[in-house]
């Protein structure tokens, strides 16, 4: 309910961040208060929009006027401003005139002009136009529309940053355009601030029949009275994401993009969703809940690098905050009001039960102003008691200013709608955590608790950590002369030949291969004999370059499709009537069915080291029939310049196996290969080039998570790398992915996903615990059976654990033995140039069954419904050897044993 239990779940929904200014709650009331104030109840289905006709939508007046007129700011200080606006009929003129007075607009900046659609929808004339060179502090006149009907407005510049420079910041958030938003938008105004913070969700256009974008048109209409006259500082909500696959809509925030602006280059932030502004004596961090944000994502890095960190950290924000002695931290969302006193939560490490969020004078105050006045309706549900945590809270609708006075003092208020616009709700002083850095009420800290739940040690079988000893020794990767790189004899002969699967079930496969010199032919002959092949599949090829060096080779794709099941195919690459033409074979997987069984392998991390080598021989010799592969591929990212010779030298390397049978890609952090300093800001470039996934079949509209279901089992693949906050397309894509689960068809359920949720190693800890605490819940009602994660250069194993209890207060934050729970393995010990993670915590928990810092791979053999054997090899002994196996019931038609 409360903010404060997202923030501190480490699920990140930090909105805006105010640092130089601020808090501590002097005159804070102990304990917490929820406000008595009963406002008149309206639920979500008494809340409507205003009607078409409101005059707050009524179009201005006059041929292709400039409607939706609204200013942010068009550098990291004011010194620019980036006005916008649309004009419905025809593009027009698109030069804004501005200057010192109405009428001495001497200055001149031109305007972009974009369009786009959202299904049915077009757009008007959207116009972008950056005023550049403005002094500090000073009133300006502006006006656009010339050649028909011109109209004008004015700003005023931000003062130039400093210590005790004054300003007031206006907080407002969920605002919608009910007629609760025109009383929130009236009484801020009344408040007069100089700029507004919005804390994200502006139009709630989404809530319309195909999302109706005119809803982003009356929208701006009615705010243009406020955000026409001073910079409102945008932060993306959830509903502006307008992912909408059912009517072909799958670029996240597209009206939103085109529309509203933000200065992130300024701040050196590769996308518009997260950067940084100096208003006088604030630094705003504007963060995106709705974008990636785990450990190593561009929105990781820009955070780190904006905070000043240079050494790694945890992959939790609240950490670095607390550090930073960040003063406030703005969030919207809920549809109510909340603040808390100064808290962290920020000592949990899994199995040690601090897990309650403590006073913590370095801490933030936690402010939640979603209470706009949107079309769904108030969030009136607190939870009860109150948390600690919790200052004030209070179902009602308004806004809230921030007066910042000097370096020291701020003063903060509250203002809810019902009140004439000068009553205040409640009010707080808040000092600043740079400057007044041990000012705060410690009465408080009374009321915490730490609870730690003992694990129950009925359930608790000890585990087993390997006393195996072998050489850490990090190898370095096979040189470049290495036998498995050579390319194939031949000139221009297709290399790098691998296979995945084309559809979700295998009666489709993709074939990618790579020529080095010329396009050569896009042509697969395939068939039923090697030396007959009928049928032919065409394929479609492309370059790309990374960074000024290199240009890769021309990579083919094509998907031979109507294929039959458990049949083995012949296919041959190149031109047919040359000598460099080579030949391959696979066999599709067996038609889904409930005791089909199938044999994957497991390997994750590989790299290519001699140890890599030595791993993929291994699996060689059990002799799988498909591969899970769990993410980090090449690592061409440890290579100067990333390299991108090293992915053509990997997929040479890894040809032996996977131009045979189809490997199942899941991403890893150094698929990545975010690269700025090379002027690399796409994502994931080299990866998505070179390895297509059969996404679309499963209704995923990325490559980068997508199901397939092979014989008796259903694999989902996730992204640990992109976004999967609630409402982002991964999440909407698992939420309905899990209901068309049929493990009556396919009884195992099988998850892939890079940076583990459960490990006991002190390398890359806790990194995946966002993740786990979104998607956890989901997998154990889901009675997931194995869930597979890389990152961790080591072996582990668990026993069926879960950790779904957790409600920010009721300190039950312990893993517990769950009979639905899946068995979570890491097996991220390909062999990569990074050496072996042998830094176990101890002891060892309770949950963790076996673990060893050894390369290897694993093999999951299922065997007919109800059982499934599995067996990890350690590369160091001959292959006939297992140094951990177990057999898995599964957890659909075998739920009551507790294997
Ligand atoms: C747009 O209007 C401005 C101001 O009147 C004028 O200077 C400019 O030439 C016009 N641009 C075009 C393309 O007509
Ligand atoms: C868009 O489609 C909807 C439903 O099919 C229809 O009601 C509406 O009139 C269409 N709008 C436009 C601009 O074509
Ligand atoms: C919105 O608020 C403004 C200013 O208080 C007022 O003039 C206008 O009539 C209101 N519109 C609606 C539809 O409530
Ligand atoms: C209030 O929240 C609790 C738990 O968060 C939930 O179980 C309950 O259904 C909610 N009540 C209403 C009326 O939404
Ligand atoms: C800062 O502002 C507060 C509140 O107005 C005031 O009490 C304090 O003396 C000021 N400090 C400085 C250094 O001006
Ligand atoms: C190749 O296969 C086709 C169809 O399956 C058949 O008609 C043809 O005779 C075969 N050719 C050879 C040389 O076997
Ligand atoms: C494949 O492409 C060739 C020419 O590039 C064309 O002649 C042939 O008809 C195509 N085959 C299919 C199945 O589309
Ligand atoms: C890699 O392994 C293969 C198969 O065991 C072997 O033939 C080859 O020589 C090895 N290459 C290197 C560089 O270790």
């Amino acid at each position: 309910m409360a903010m404060g239990a997202r923030l501190c779940s480490s699920s990140i929904i930090v909105v805006v961040v105010v640092l130089i200014v601020a808090a501590a709650a002097e005159a804070m009331r102990c304990p917490g208060t929820t406000s008595v104030y009963r406002r008149p109840k309206k639920k979500a289905a008494d809340m409507v929009d205003m009607p078409l006709d409101a005059d707050v939508f009524a179009e201005p007046a006059g041929r292709n006027a400039p409607q939706q007129v609204h200013i942010t700011l068009g550098d990291q200080t004011g010194t620019a401003m980036t006005v916008s606006w649309v004009t419905m009929e025809e593009a027009g003129n698109s030069t804004v005139l501005y200057g010192l007075a109405m009428d001495k607009l001497d200055m001149a900046a031109d305007a972009t002009v974009t369009t786009y659609t959202y299904y049915n929808y077009t757009s008007g004339f959207i116009h972008h136009c950056t005023l550049t060179n403005l002094q500090y502090g000073v009133k300006y006149y502006y006006a656009m529309g010339f050649g028909f009907t011109v109209r004008s407005f004015w700003f005023t510049t931000p003062p130039r940053p400093g210590p005790d420079v004054a300003f007031r910041l206006g907080l407002i958030g969920d605002i919608g355009q009910t007629f609760d938003s025109n009383a929130t938008l009236t009484h801020y105004e009344a408040s007069g601030g100089d700029a507004v913070l919005f804390m994200g969700d502006l139009s709630y256009a989404d809530k319309y029949p195909l999302h109706d974008n005119n809803r982003w048109d009356t929208w701006g209409r009615f705010s243009e009275r406020s955000v026409a006259y001073q910079p409102w500082i945008w932060v993306a909500g959830n509903h502006e994401i307008d992912y909408a696959p059912e009517l072909g809509e799958t670029k996240p925030f597209k009206p939103f993009t085109h529309r509203y602006p933000t200065p992130h280059l300024a701040s050196a932030s590769p996308e518009p969703y997260w950067y940084s502004v100096k208003l006088a004596s604030a630094h705003i961090i504007v963060l995106s809940s709705y974008s990636a944000f785990a450990k190593y994502t561009p929105q990781w890095k820009w955070l780190e690098a904006e905070l000043g960190r240079g050494e790694t950290m945890r992959v939790q924000f609240e950490r670095w905050l607390v550090d930073a002695k960040v003063d406030v931290v703005l969030a919207g969302h809920v549809h109510s009001y909340e603040r808390s006193r100064r808290f962290a939560n920020i000592e949990y490490n899994i199995v040690n039960g601090k897990a309650t969020p403590a006073a913590n004078v370095d801490a933030p105050v936690y402010i939640t102003i979603g209470d706009g006045g949107n079309i769904e309706g108030i969030a009136n549900n607190f939870t009860v008691p109150q948390p600690a945590y919790s200052a004030f809270r209070e179902a009602s609708f308004g806004h809230a200013t921030l007066e910042i006075k000097n370096r020291t003092h701020a003063h903060y208020a509250w203002h809810r709608n019902h009140d004439g616009a000068k009553a205040v709700a409640d009010a707080v002083w808040l000092t600043n955590r740079y400057w007044m850095p041990t000012n705060d009420d410690a009465a408080c800290v009374l009321a915490v608790v730490v609870v730690v739940l003992a694990f129950l040690s009925s359930a608790a079988r000890g585990g087993v950590t390997s006393t195996y000893r072998r050489s850490l020794q990090a190898l370095p990767d096979m040189p470049i002369d290495a036998d498995v790189f050579r390319p194939p004899p031949g000139f221009n002969a297709p290399e790098q030949v691998h296979i995945t699967l084309g559809d979700q079930t295998g009666r489709a496969m993709t074939v990618s291969w790579v020529t080095p010199k010329l396009p050569d032919s896009n042509v697969v002959r395939y068939g039923l004999r090697a030396d007959n092949l009928t049928h032919t599949a065409n394929g479609t090829f492309r370059r790309y370059s990374f960074g000024r060096k290199y240009r890769s080779g021309f990579i083919h794709h094509a998907t031979l499709t109507g294929l039959d099941y458990g049949t083995k195919y012949h296919y041959a690459v190149g031109s047919g009537d040359t000598a460099s033409a080579r030949s391959f074979s696979f066999t599709t997987p067996p038609k889904p069915g409930p005791d089909v069984p199938y044999k994957f392998g497991l390997i994750g991390d590989l790299g290519q080291t001699f140890h890599s080598n030595d791993t993929l021989s291994h699996y060689e010799a059990c002799g799988g029939d498909a591969v899970l592969f769990i993410g980090d591929l090449s690592y061409a990212d440890n290579h100067p310049g990333h390299d991108n010779n090293r992915w053509d030298t990997w997929a040479r390397f890894v040809e032996r196996s996977v131009a045979y049978q189809p490997w199942i890609w899941t991403t890893g952090n150094h698929e990545l290969d975010f690269a700025p300093e090379l002027g690399e800001t796409t994502p994931f470039k080299p990866f998505t080039n070179r390895y297509p996934t059969p996404f679309g079949a499963s209704g995923s509209t990325r490559p980068l998570w997508y199901s397939v279901r092979m014989a008796s089992a259903h694999v989902i693949v996730l992204a640990s790398y992109a976004a999967y906050g609630k409402y982002t397309p991964q999440w909407r894509w698992l939420e309905g992915e899990l209901r068309r689960v049929d493990r009556a068809v396919t009884p195992w359920l099988i998850v892939c996903v890079h940076s583990p949720w459960y490990s006991s190693n002190g390398y890359h800890y806790m990194e995946g615990e966002s993740m786990r605490v979104e998607f956890e819940r989901w997998l154990v009602d889901a009675k997931a059976d194995v869930v597979l994660a890389g990152h961790v250069h080591s072996y582990e194993r668990t026993r069926r654990v879960s950790n779904v209890a957790y409600d920010i207060a009721n300190g039950m934050a312990t893993p517990v033995f769950n009979r639905s729970a899946p068995v979570y393995i890491n097996i991220g010990d390909g062999g990569n140039i990074e050496g072996l993670a042998d830094d176990f915590r101890w002891p060892q928990p309770d949950y963790s069954v076996f673990r060893e810092a050894s390369f290897g791979h694993a093999t999951l053999q299922i065997v007919n419904r109800t059982h499934a054997f599995y067996e990890w090899h350690r590369n160091s002994d001959g292959v006939k050897v297992v140094a951990d196996h177990a057999w898995f019931t599964n957890r659909y038609w075998f739920p009551t044993d507790t294997n």
